[in-house]
Protein backbone atom coordinates (compact mmCIF):
# COMPACT_ATOMS: atom_id res chain seq x y z
CA UNK A 1 0.00 0.00 0.00
CA UNK A 2 1.06 3.61 -0.73
CA UNK A 3 2.64 5.17 2.36
CA UNK A 4 0.77 8.82 3.77
CA UNK A 5 4.16 10.45 2.94
CA UNK A 6 3.96 9.48 -0.79
CA UNK A 7 0.26 10.21 -0.97
CA UNK A 8 0.18 13.51 -3.06
CA UNK A 9 -3.16 14.13 -2.60
CA UNK A 10 -3.38 13.99 1.51
CA UNK A 11 -6.86 16.15 2.15
CA UNK A 12 -8.73 14.10 -0.90
CA UNK A 13 -11.56 13.11 1.82
CA UNK A 14 -11.72 16.75 2.99
CA UNK A 15 -10.84 15.83 6.70
CA UNK A 16 -8.17 19.04 6.59
CA UNK A 17 -8.59 22.63 5.97
CA UNK A 18 -9.44 23.32 1.85
CA UNK A 19 -8.46 26.81 1.87
CA UNK A 20 -4.87 28.64 1.58
CA UNK A 21 -3.39 27.72 4.87
CA UNK A 22 -4.23 24.42 5.59
CA UNK A 23 -2.69 23.76 1.50
CA UNK A 24 -0.01 25.69 2.85
CA UNK A 25 0.12 23.23 5.40
CA UNK A 26 0.67 20.22 3.43
CA UNK A 27 2.83 21.45 1.17
CA UNK A 28 1.46 23.62 -1.46
CA UNK A 29 2.75 26.75 -3.36
CA UNK A 30 5.60 25.58 -1.33
CA UNK A 31 9.23 27.25 -3.21
CA UNK A 32 6.83 27.49 -6.53
CA UNK A 33 9.63 30.27 -7.87
CA UNK A 34 12.27 27.71 -7.13
CA UNK A 35 11.19 25.25 -9.90
CA UNK A 36 9.97 28.33 -12.36
CA UNK A 37 13.34 30.03 -12.40
CA UNK A 38 14.74 26.47 -13.73
CA UNK A 39 12.95 27.27 -16.80
CA UNK A 40 10.12 25.85 -19.36
CA UNK A 41 12.76 23.10 -20.88
CA UNK A 42 13.71 22.20 -17.29
CA UNK A 43 10.01 21.49 -16.00
CA UNK A 44 8.84 20.03 -19.33
CA UNK A 45 11.69 17.35 -19.46
CA UNK A 46 10.80 16.72 -15.63
CA UNK A 47 7.18 16.00 -16.32
CA UNK A 48 8.69 13.66 -19.38
CA UNK A 49 11.15 11.76 -17.07
CA UNK A 50 8.58 11.66 -14.52
CA UNK A 51 6.71 9.45 -17.21
CA UNK A 52 2.94 10.58 -16.43
CA UNK A 53 0.50 9.98 -18.53
CA UNK A 54 -2.83 11.97 -19.06
CA UNK A 55 -5.19 11.11 -16.18
CA UNK A 56 -8.43 11.95 -18.26
CA UNK A 57 -9.20 8.71 -20.10
CA UNK A 58 -6.31 8.28 -23.19
CA UNK A 59 -3.37 8.18 -20.95
CA UNK A 60 -1.64 10.49 -23.52
CA UNK A 61 2.36 11.54 -21.89
CA UNK A 62 1.66 15.02 -19.71
CA UNK A 63 5.25 16.39 -20.58
CA UNK A 64 5.16 15.45 -24.41
CA UNK A 65 2.01 17.34 -24.71
CA UNK A 66 3.08 20.22 -23.36
CA UNK A 67 6.26 19.88 -25.75
CA UNK A 68 4.16 20.68 -28.72
CA UNK A 69 3.12 23.88 -27.98
CA UNK A 70 4.39 26.19 -30.02
CA UNK A 71 6.65 29.44 -29.34
CA UNK A 72 4.81 32.34 -27.46
CA UNK A 73 3.80 35.17 -30.52
CA UNK A 74 1.77 37.73 -28.79
CA UNK A 75 -0.46 37.78 -32.34
CA UNK A 76 -1.87 33.66 -31.04
CA UNK A 77 -1.88 33.47 -27.42
CA UNK A 78 -1.61 30.32 -25.97
CA UNK A 79 -3.91 28.88 -23.71
CA UNK A 80 -4.15 26.39 -20.93
CA UNK A 81 -8.06 24.53 -20.57
CA UNK A 82 -8.11 22.07 -17.76
CA UNK A 83 -11.03 19.78 -18.30
CA UNK A 84 -13.00 19.46 -15.35
CA UNK A 85 -16.47 18.13 -16.56
CA UNK A 86 -15.59 14.77 -15.15
CA UNK A 87 -18.91 13.38 -16.50
CA UNK A 88 -17.81 9.64 -17.61
CA UNK A 89 -19.90 7.30 -15.48
CA UNK A 90 -17.99 5.95 -12.24
CA UNK A 91 -15.29 8.73 -12.21
CA UNK A 92 -15.48 10.79 -9.70
CA UNK A 93 -11.89 11.85 -8.28
CA UNK A 94 -11.68 15.48 -10.17
CA UNK A 95 -14.73 16.55 -7.73
CA UNK A 96 -12.79 15.39 -4.73
CA UNK A 97 -9.68 17.55 -5.92
CA UNK A 98 -11.91 20.33 -6.53
CA UNK A 99 -13.39 20.65 -3.15
CA UNK A 100 -10.83 19.61 -0.98
CA UNK A 101 -7.26 20.69 -2.34
CA UNK A 102 -7.90 23.15 -5.01
CA UNK A 103 -4.81 24.80 -4.48
CA UNK A 104 -2.33 21.65 -6.14
CA UNK A 105 -4.85 22.43 -9.01
CA UNK A 106 -4.33 26.76 -9.49
CA UNK A 107 -0.90 25.73 -8.78
CA UNK A 108 -0.24 23.22 -11.34
CA UNK A 109 -2.23 25.81 -13.96
CA UNK A 110 0.58 28.33 -13.16
CA UNK A 111 3.18 25.77 -13.50
CA UNK A 112 1.97 24.19 -16.79
CA UNK A 113 1.05 27.98 -17.88
CA UNK A 114 4.38 28.87 -17.62
CA UNK A 115 6.04 25.70 -19.31
CA UNK A 116 4.03 26.44 -22.52
CA UNK A 117 4.18 30.18 -21.86
CA UNK A 118 0.76 31.15 -21.68
CA UNK A 119 -0.90 33.43 -19.51
CA UNK A 120 -4.16 32.47 -19.39
CA UNK A 121 -6.10 29.01 -17.94
CA UNK A 122 -9.55 28.24 -18.37
CA UNK A 123 -11.15 25.67 -15.29
CA UNK A 124 -14.51 24.26 -17.43
CA UNK A 125 -16.31 22.64 -14.64
CA UNK A 126 -19.08 19.98 -15.15
CA UNK A 127 -22.51 22.14 -14.87
CA UNK A 128 -23.59 19.96 -11.81
CA UNK A 129 -20.84 20.75 -9.99
CA UNK A 130 -21.93 23.81 -8.05
CA UNK A 131 -20.09 22.81 -4.65
CA UNK A 132 -17.00 22.11 -6.75
CA UNK A 133 -17.35 25.30 -8.42
CA UNK A 134 -18.02 27.63 -5.32
CA UNK A 135 -14.54 26.28 -3.85
CA UNK A 136 -12.80 25.99 -6.64
CA UNK A 137 -13.58 29.98 -7.19
CA UNK A 138 -12.73 30.49 -3.91
CA UNK A 139 -9.32 29.82 -3.69
CA UNK A 140 -8.41 31.53 -6.63
CA UNK A 141 -9.51 34.15 -4.97
CA UNK A 142 -7.31 33.21 -2.15
CA UNK A 143 -4.56 32.72 -4.53
CA UNK A 144 -5.06 36.30 -5.95
CA UNK A 145 -5.46 37.84 -2.80
CA UNK A 146 -2.25 36.68 -1.99
CA UNK A 147 -0.48 37.63 -4.63
CA UNK A 148 0.52 34.02 -6.11
CA UNK A 149 -1.56 34.63 -9.15
CA UNK A 150 -2.70 37.38 -11.01
CA UNK A 151 -0.82 40.12 -13.69
CA UNK A 152 1.60 41.28 -10.96
CA UNK A 153 2.78 37.67 -9.29
CA UNK A 154 5.03 37.05 -6.68
CA UNK A 155 6.37 34.26 -9.20
CA UNK A 156 7.23 37.05 -11.88
CA UNK A 157 4.98 35.25 -14.56
CA UNK A 158 1.41 37.34 -15.14
CA UNK A 159 -1.34 34.74 -14.73
CA UNK A 160 -5.06 34.70 -14.62
CA UNK A 161 -6.98 31.55 -13.66
CA UNK A 162 -10.55 31.73 -15.33
CA UNK A 163 -13.47 29.55 -13.69
CA UNK A 164 -16.11 28.48 -16.57
CA UNK A 165 -19.13 26.70 -15.34
CA UNK A 166 -20.51 24.04 -17.88
CA UNK A 167 -24.42 23.14 -18.63
CA UNK A 168 -23.89 19.71 -17.70
CA UNK A 169 -23.65 17.10 -21.22
CA UNK A 170 -21.26 14.49 -21.13
CA UNK A 171 -19.95 15.30 -24.51
CA UNK A 172 -18.18 18.75 -23.68
CA UNK A 173 -15.47 16.44 -21.85
CA UNK A 174 -14.43 15.72 -25.13
CA UNK A 175 -11.76 18.41 -25.58
CA UNK A 176 -12.54 20.53 -28.78
CA UNK A 177 -16.61 20.29 -27.45
CA UNK A 178 -15.78 21.55 -24.43
CA UNK A 179 -13.57 24.20 -26.59
CA UNK A 180 -16.77 25.50 -28.40
CA UNK A 181 -18.32 25.57 -25.31
CA UNK A 182 -16.15 27.74 -23.79
CA UNK A 183 -16.25 29.83 -26.81
CA UNK A 184 -20.14 30.12 -26.33
CA UNK A 185 -21.14 27.94 -29.06
CA UNK A 186 -22.84 24.10 -29.29
CA UNK A 187 -20.59 21.73 -27.46
CA UNK A 188 -20.15 19.26 -30.48
CA UNK A 189 -16.77 17.80 -31.30
CA UNK A 190 -14.40 19.84 -33.95
CA UNK A 191 -12.95 17.27 -36.70
CA UNK A 192 -8.95 16.97 -36.30
CA UNK A 193 -6.73 17.78 -37.71
CA UNK A 194 -6.14 20.58 -36.44
CA UNK A 195 -5.13 19.61 -33.44
CA UNK A 196 -5.52 21.83 -30.17
CA UNK A 197 -1.38 22.77 -30.06
CA UNK A 198 -2.42 24.41 -33.04
CA UNK A 199 -5.29 25.86 -33.56
CA UNK A 200 -7.50 25.09 -30.11
CA UNK A 201 -9.61 27.89 -27.96
CA UNK A 202 -10.13 30.95 -30.00
CA UNK A 203 -8.20 29.45 -32.90
CA UNK A 204 -5.17 30.50 -30.93
CA UNK A 205 -2.50 27.11 -29.58
CA UNK A 206 -4.31 25.50 -26.58
CA UNK A 207 -3.31 22.26 -24.30
CA UNK A 208 -6.45 20.66 -22.98
CA UNK A 209 -5.56 18.25 -19.68
CA UNK A 210 -7.32 16.52 -17.04
CA UNK A 211 -7.85 18.00 -13.14
CA UNK A 212 -5.93 15.34 -12.12
CA UNK A 213 -2.91 15.82 -14.70
CA UNK A 214 -2.31 19.10 -13.98
CA UNK A 215 -2.83 18.89 -9.89
CA UNK A 216 0.15 16.13 -9.84
CA UNK A 217 2.34 18.62 -11.50
CA UNK A 218 3.78 20.88 -8.76
CA UNK A 219 4.84 17.82 -6.24
CA UNK A 220 6.26 15.94 -9.26
CA UNK A 221 8.61 19.02 -9.68
CA UNK A 222 8.69 19.47 -5.68
CA UNK A 223 9.93 15.99 -5.08
CA UNK A 224 11.90 14.95 -8.38
CA UNK A 225 10.38 13.27 -11.61
CA UNK A 226 12.83 10.32 -10.48
CA UNK A 227 10.27 10.07 -7.35
CA UNK A 228 7.02 9.88 -9.12
CA UNK A 229 8.43 7.50 -11.71
CA UNK A 230 9.59 5.28 -8.93
CA UNK A 231 5.58 3.69 -8.76
CA UNK A 232 4.36 1.30 -11.21
CA UNK A 233 5.33 -0.03 -13.68
CA UNK A 234 7.64 0.47 -16.75
CA UNK A 235 5.28 3.35 -19.05
CA UNK A 236 2.91 3.61 -16.23
CA UNK A 237 4.38 5.35 -13.92
CA UNK A 238 2.70 7.25 -10.81
CA UNK A 239 0.37 7.11 -8.33
CA UNK A 240 -2.92 7.38 -9.11
CA UNK A 241 -6.70 8.46 -7.43
CA UNK A 242 -8.83 4.75 -8.32
CA UNK A 243 -12.67 5.33 -7.75
CA UNK A 244 -13.69 2.23 -7.05
CA UNK A 245 -17.91 1.72 -7.12
CA UNK A 246 -20.34 -1.75 -7.38
CA UNK A 247 -20.30 -4.29 -5.15
CA UNK A 248 -17.38 -4.08 -2.90
CA UNK A 249 -18.00 -4.05 0.78
CA UNK A 250 -16.69 -0.08 0.83
CA UNK A 251 -16.69 1.22 -2.33
CA UNK A 252 -14.09 4.54 -2.36
CA UNK A 253 -11.94 6.93 -4.32
CA UNK A 254 -8.19 6.64 -3.16
CA UNK A 255 -4.55 7.14 -4.14
CA UNK A 256 -2.23 4.26 -4.99
CA UNK A 257 0.61 3.59 -7.12
CA UNK A 258 0.03 2.53 -10.49
CA UNK A 259 0.34 -1.18 -11.32
CA UNK A 260 -1.39 -2.18 -8.00
CA UNK A 261 -3.24 -5.39 -8.13
CA UNK A 262 -7.06 -5.75 -8.80
CA UNK A 263 -7.18 -8.10 -6.04
CA UNK A 264 -4.82 -5.97 -3.63
CA UNK A 265 -6.78 -2.61 -4.42
CA UNK A 266 -9.77 -4.21 -3.33
CA UNK A 267 -9.07 -5.89 -0.53
CA UNK A 268 -6.58 -3.38 1.03
CA UNK A 269 -8.95 -0.40 0.21
CA UNK A 270 -12.65 -1.65 -0.15
CA UNK A 271 -12.89 -4.78 2.31
CA UNK A 272 -12.89 -7.09 -0.32
CA UNK A 273 -15.68 -7.88 -2.82
CA UNK A 274 -19.23 -8.55 -1.91
CA UNK A 275 -20.10 -11.98 -1.14
CA UNK A 276 -16.14 -12.97 -0.99
CA UNK A 277 -13.93 -13.54 -4.17
CA UNK A 278 -15.65 -16.06 -5.40
CA UNK A 279 -18.82 -14.10 -6.21
CA UNK A 280 -17.22 -11.90 -8.59
CA UNK A 281 -18.58 -11.66 -11.67
CA UNK A 282 -16.75 -8.92 -13.88
CA UNK A 283 -14.69 -5.37 -13.64
CA UNK A 284 -15.38 -2.42 -15.91
CA UNK A 285 -11.83 -0.95 -14.92
CA UNK A 286 -11.97 2.33 -16.66
CA UNK A 287 -15.14 4.45 -16.58
CA UNK A 288 -18.61 3.30 -19.17
CA UNK A 289 -16.58 3.49 -22.00
CA UNK A 290 -14.23 0.98 -21.44
CA UNK A 291 -14.87 -3.26 -22.12
CA UNK A 292 -15.48 -5.65 -19.16
CA UNK A 293 -13.44 -7.68 -17.95
CA UNK A 294 -13.88 -11.30 -16.34
CA UNK A 295 -13.10 -12.14 -12.89
CA UNK A 296 -10.86 -14.73 -13.93
CA UNK A 297 -8.35 -12.25 -16.28
CA UNK A 298 -8.88 -9.11 -14.16
CA UNK A 299 -8.48 -11.05 -10.19
CA UNK A 300 -4.61 -10.80 -10.08
CA UNK A 301 -3.84 -8.16 -13.28
CA UNK A 302 -1.59 -4.86 -12.22
CA UNK A 303 -3.70 -1.84 -12.82
CA UNK A 304 -2.62 0.05 -15.51
CA UNK A 305 -2.91 1.24 -19.14
CA UNK A 306 -0.48 -1.72 -20.84
CA UNK A 307 -2.31 -4.06 -18.86
CA UNK A 308 -5.52 -3.29 -19.16
CA UNK A 309 -5.15 -3.12 -22.94
CA UNK A 310 -3.67 -6.06 -23.55
CA UNK A 311 -6.89 -7.49 -21.75
CA UNK A 312 -8.37 -5.76 -24.46
CA UNK A 313 -9.91 -3.18 -21.93
CA UNK A 314 -8.48 0.24 -20.52
CA UNK A 315 -7.31 2.36 -17.44
CA UNK A 316 -9.64 4.79 -19.09
CA UNK A 317 -10.25 7.39 -16.14
CA UNK A 318 -9.35 4.44 -13.23
CA UNK A 319 -13.12 4.40 -12.43
CA UNK A 320 -13.65 0.52 -11.55
CA UNK A 321 -17.05 -0.45 -11.19
CA UNK A 322 -17.09 -4.17 -9.86
CA UNK A 323 -19.95 -6.27 -10.25
CA UNK A 324 -20.96 -9.73 -8.83
CA UNK A 325 -22.42 -12.17 -10.06
CA UNK A 326 -25.90 -10.44 -8.33
CA UNK A 327 -25.80 -8.09 -11.52
CA UNK A 328 -27.86 -8.71 -14.52
CA UNK A 329 -24.71 -8.49 -17.04
CA UNK A 330 -26.41 -7.60 -20.46
CA UNK A 331 -28.93 -4.82 -18.65
CA UNK A 332 -25.76 -3.14 -17.30
CA UNK A 333 -24.19 -3.08 -20.64
CA UNK A 334 -27.95 -2.47 -22.10
CA UNK A 335 -27.85 0.45 -19.73
CA UNK A 336 -24.95 1.70 -20.65
CA UNK A 337 -25.54 2.05 -24.41
CA UNK A 338 -28.73 3.76 -23.05
CA UNK A 339 -26.35 6.40 -21.96
CA UNK A 340 -24.27 6.60 -25.45
CA UNK A 341 -27.41 6.93 -26.99
CA UNK A 342 -28.60 10.07 -24.96
CA UNK A 343 -25.03 11.66 -24.89
CA UNK A 344 -24.37 11.51 -28.53
CA UNK A 345 -24.49 14.97 -30.27
CA UNK A 346 -25.63 13.58 -33.17
CA UNK A 347 -23.35 15.06 -36.41
CA UNK A 348 -21.96 12.21 -37.08
CA UNK A 349 -24.50 9.63 -38.92
CA UNK A 350 -22.86 6.20 -37.68
CA UNK A 351 -22.72 7.79 -33.97
CA UNK A 352 -26.30 9.62 -34.53
CA UNK A 353 -28.22 6.26 -35.55
CA UNK A 354 -25.38 3.27 -34.05
CA UNK A 355 -25.93 4.27 -30.63
CA UNK A 356 -29.22 4.46 -30.72
CA UNK A 357 -29.66 1.03 -33.16
CA UNK A 358 -27.59 -0.92 -30.64
CA UNK A 359 -29.17 0.02 -27.43
CA UNK A 360 -32.90 -1.02 -29.11
CA UNK A 361 -30.79 -4.69 -30.07
CA UNK A 362 -29.43 -4.88 -26.41
CA UNK A 363 -32.36 -4.29 -25.06
CA UNK A 364 -34.25 -7.02 -26.68
CA UNK A 365 -31.41 -9.78 -25.80
CA UNK A 366 -31.39 -8.78 -22.22
CA UNK A 367 -34.80 -9.55 -22.57
CA UNK A 368 -33.57 -12.71 -24.56
CA UNK A 369 -36.18 -11.00 -27.40
CA UNK A 370 -33.92 -11.79 -30.55
CA UNK A 371 -32.01 -13.94 -33.09
CA UNK A 372 -28.75 -15.56 -32.28
CA UNK A 373 -27.55 -14.80 -35.77
CA UNK A 374 -28.37 -10.88 -34.27
CA UNK A 375 -25.12 -11.36 -32.17
CA UNK A 376 -22.85 -11.32 -34.91
CA UNK A 377 -24.92 -8.67 -36.65
CA UNK A 378 -24.73 -6.51 -33.45
CA UNK A 379 -20.95 -6.89 -33.35
CA UNK A 380 -20.54 -5.94 -36.74
CA UNK A 381 -22.32 -2.69 -36.43
CA UNK A 382 -20.32 -1.85 -33.09
CA UNK A 383 -17.22 -2.17 -35.81
CA UNK A 384 -18.67 0.19 -38.29
CA UNK A 385 -19.42 3.00 -35.33
CA UNK A 386 -15.87 2.30 -33.60
CA UNK A 387 -13.25 4.30 -35.68
CA UNK A 388 -15.72 5.91 -38.16
CA UNK A 389 -16.97 8.92 -36.19
CA UNK A 390 -15.68 12.51 -35.22
CA UNK A 391 -14.98 12.01 -32.14
CA UNK A 392 -14.01 8.79 -29.66
CA UNK A 393 -17.92 8.50 -28.39
CA UNK A 394 -18.99 6.38 -30.80
CA UNK A 395 -15.76 4.10 -29.81
CA UNK A 396 -17.27 4.62 -26.32
CA UNK A 397 -20.26 3.32 -27.53
CA UNK A 398 -19.28 0.31 -29.32
CA UNK A 399 -16.49 -1.02 -27.19
CA UNK A 400 -18.77 -2.15 -23.97
CA UNK A 401 -21.04 -4.07 -26.45
CA UNK A 402 -17.91 -5.67 -27.89
CA UNK A 403 -16.49 -6.54 -24.28
CA UNK A 404 -19.87 -8.37 -23.81
CA UNK A 405 -20.08 -10.19 -26.71
CA UNK A 406 -16.56 -11.34 -26.32
CA UNK A 407 -16.77 -12.65 -22.87
CA UNK A 408 -20.65 -13.57 -22.49
CA UNK A 409 -22.26 -14.32 -25.92
CA UNK A 410 -23.18 -17.69 -23.96
CA UNK A 411 -25.02 -15.45 -21.59
CA UNK A 412 -27.11 -13.70 -24.41
CA UNK A 413 -27.47 -17.10 -26.05
CA UNK A 414 -29.26 -18.62 -22.84
CA UNK A 415 -31.66 -15.97 -22.74
CA UNK A 416 -32.69 -16.30 -26.70
CA UNK A 417 -33.24 -20.03 -26.06
CA UNK A 418 -35.28 -19.49 -23.17
CA UNK A 419 -37.93 -16.18 -24.68
CA UNK A 420 -37.91 -18.53 -28.07
CA UNK A 421 -38.89 -21.63 -25.27
CA UNK A 422 -41.89 -19.72 -24.25
CA UNK A 423 -44.92 -19.93 -25.79
CA UNK A 424 -46.29 -16.21 -24.97
CA UNK A 425 -44.16 -13.12 -25.60
CA UNK A 426 -43.63 -11.90 -22.21
CA UNK A 427 -40.30 -11.61 -20.71
CA UNK A 428 -38.87 -15.23 -19.37
CA UNK A 429 -38.57 -14.19 -16.06
CA UNK A 430 -37.17 -11.26 -13.78
CA UNK A 431 -33.31 -11.62 -14.12
CA UNK A 432 -32.60 -9.21 -11.24
CA UNK A 433 -31.62 -5.40 -11.33
CA UNK A 434 -28.57 -4.42 -13.25
CA UNK A 435 -26.56 -3.20 -10.12
CA UNK A 436 -28.46 -4.13 -6.73
C1 LIG B 1 -17.01 11.74 -25.08
C2 LIG B 1 -15.77 12.11 -24.32
C3 LIG B 1 -15.86 12.63 -23.04
C4 LIG B 1 -14.72 12.99 -22.34
N1 LIG B 1 -14.86 13.48 -21.07
C5 LIG B 1 -13.74 13.86 -20.39
C6 LIG B 1 -13.85 14.43 -19.09
O1 LIG B 1 -14.95 14.59 -18.54
N2 LIG B 1 -12.71 14.80 -18.46
C7 LIG B 1 -11.47 14.66 -19.05
O2 LIG B 1 -10.46 15.03 -18.46
N3 LIG B 1 -11.34 14.12 -20.27
C8 LIG B 1 -12.44 13.75 -20.96
N4 LIG B 1 -12.30 13.24 -22.22
C9 LIG B 1 -10.95 13.17 -22.81
C10 LIG B 1 -10.56 14.54 -23.39
O3 LIG B 1 -11.01 14.61 -24.73
C11 LIG B 1 -9.03 14.75 -23.37
O4 LIG B 1 -8.42 13.64 -23.94
C12 LIG B 1 -8.47 14.93 -21.97
O5 LIG B 1 -9.09 15.99 -21.31
C13 LIG B 1 -6.99 15.21 -22.08
O6 LIG B 1 -6.43 15.36 -20.81
P1 LIG B 1 -5.20 14.47 -20.32
O7 LIG B 1 -4.18 14.45 -21.43
O8 LIG B 1 -4.69 15.17 -19.10
O9 LIG B 1 -5.73 13.11 -20.03
C14 LIG B 1 -13.45 12.84 -22.94
C15 LIG B 1 -13.35 12.31 -24.23
C16 LIG B 1 -14.50 11.94 -24.90
C17 LIG B 1 -14.36 11.37 -26.29
S1 LIG C 1 -19.08 10.59 -32.45
FE1 LIG C 1 -21.13 11.08 -31.67
S2 LIG C 1 -20.75 12.55 -30.05
FE2 LIG C 1 -18.86 12.46 -31.27
S3 LIG C 1 -19.09 14.06 -32.79
FE3 LIG C 1 -19.93 12.24 -33.71
S4 LIG C 1 -22.14 12.30 -33.23
FE4 LIG C 1 -21.11 13.74 -31.88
Amino acid sequence: MLADKDRIFTNLYGFGDWGLEGARERGAWDNTKAFLDKGKDWIIAEMKASGLRGRGGAGFPTGLKWSFMPKADPARPSYLVVNADESEPGTCKDREIMRNDPHLLIEGCLVACFAMEAHACYIYIRGEYILERERLEAAVAQAYEAGLIGKDNVHGWPFDCYVHHGAGAYICGEETALLESLEGKKGMPRLKPPFPANMGLYGSPTTVNNVESIAVAPTILRRGAAWFAGFGAKNNTGTKVFCISGHVNKPCNVEDAMSIPFRELIDTHCGGIRGGWDNLLAVIPGGSSVPLVPAHEIIDAPMDFDTLRNLKSGLGTAAVIVMDKSTDIVRAIARISYFYKHESCGQCTPCREGTGWMWRVISRMAEGRAHKREIDMLLEVTTQVEGHTICALGDAAAWPIQGLIRHFRPEIEKRIDAYSHKASHEPVEAYGVAAE
